[in-house]
């Protein structure tokens, strides 16, 4: 057993799929959550950039003395994790791994689309590692970049994201795949859009969600379980400005986060 909390963490918004599927894996955990979103977005920037973002982050959730490290990104997960995860004493787990297992077992045709930022497409991430698991399946990947604004802005299901969507979806949809993988933590917050535009028979692997089952077997494994709950289960830190945090984070997790969200300088970390 193990009281401490779960550190988890993103640029922004979108590491919120991840810890809304950890609330209802893990019920008795306790998470401090980091949305960096004085810097989002992280998949357009450097690689430079971006392990520098991801280490102040880990530092920042270290801080707290956490017993893992969630990287809710897809893009940290993806250019950082496997340089980082030997700097820090720390189990560390990131989105790619979780995803890439459920998608491979999901695929029928052997037809799998990745979508993620410029910064993860350009890693080559989930197409190796799918790769590595069964050779004969073929990926068809495409960088999304205007999904993580549209996202941040509030535009979940409005008519200028049904237009972005198309315009993004339109080839991976053409060639046939039978399983999407949401490679961006971001992404399953334009799920109805996405699901309508590629249909039915589709299935859309959530990178956040496929996280939160993975932590839960790793938790019954390494018996990583807390017995008991803090009295602020849930904390929520940012470093710009907490309202839009507040309001849109509040509708998505479906419950109510005002006076749960602190602002800190990221940059002292
Ligand atoms: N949620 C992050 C990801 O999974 C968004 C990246 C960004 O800030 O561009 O990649």
């Amino acid at each position: 057993m193990n009281n401490k909390r779960i550190g988890v963490f993103d640029s922004g918004l979108g590491g919120l799929t991840a810890v809304k599927q950890i609330m209802q894996e893990l019920p008795n955990e306790s998470i401090i959550y980091f949305g960096d979103t004085g810097r989002v977005p992280y998949g357009t920037r450097s690689r430079e950039t971006i392990l520098k973002y991801t280490r102040s982050d880990i530092r920042f959730l270290k801080s707290f003395d956490v017993k893992i490290i969630v990287i809710a990104c897809g893009t940290a997960s993806s250019v950082s994790l496997p340089q980082i995860k030997s700097e820090f004493d720390i189990p560390i787990v990131g989105v790619v791994d979780a995803a890439v297992y459920q998608a491979v077992r999901t695929t029928k045709n052997k037809k799998i689309g990745i979508l993620g930022t410029p910064g993860t497409i350009k890693s080559g991430s989930y197409e190796k590692l799918i790769k590595e698991y069964d050779p004969q399946i073929q990926t068809f990947k495409k960088a999304c970049p205007l999904f993580v604004p549209l996202v941040e802005n509030g535009h979940f299901n409005t008519t200028v994201a049904k237009l972005v969507v198309e315009e993004y979806l339109e080839e991976v949809r053409r060639e046939g795949v039978d399983t999407l993988i949401l490679g961006c933590t971001h992404y399953p917050l334009l799920k109805d859009v996405i699901a309508e535009y590629m249909g039915e028979e589709v299935t859309l692997i959530d990178s956040g969600a496929e996280v939160a089952k993975y932590l839960k077997k790793k938790f019954d494994a390494d018996m990583l379980h807390s017995e008991q709950t803090d009295e602020d289960q849930y904390k929520y830190y940012v470093s710009d400005s907490k309202e839009n945090f507040e309001e849109l984070g509040g509708i998505f997790l479906e419950r109510e986060i005002n006076g749960q969200v602190e602002k800190i300088d990221i940059e002292k970390y």
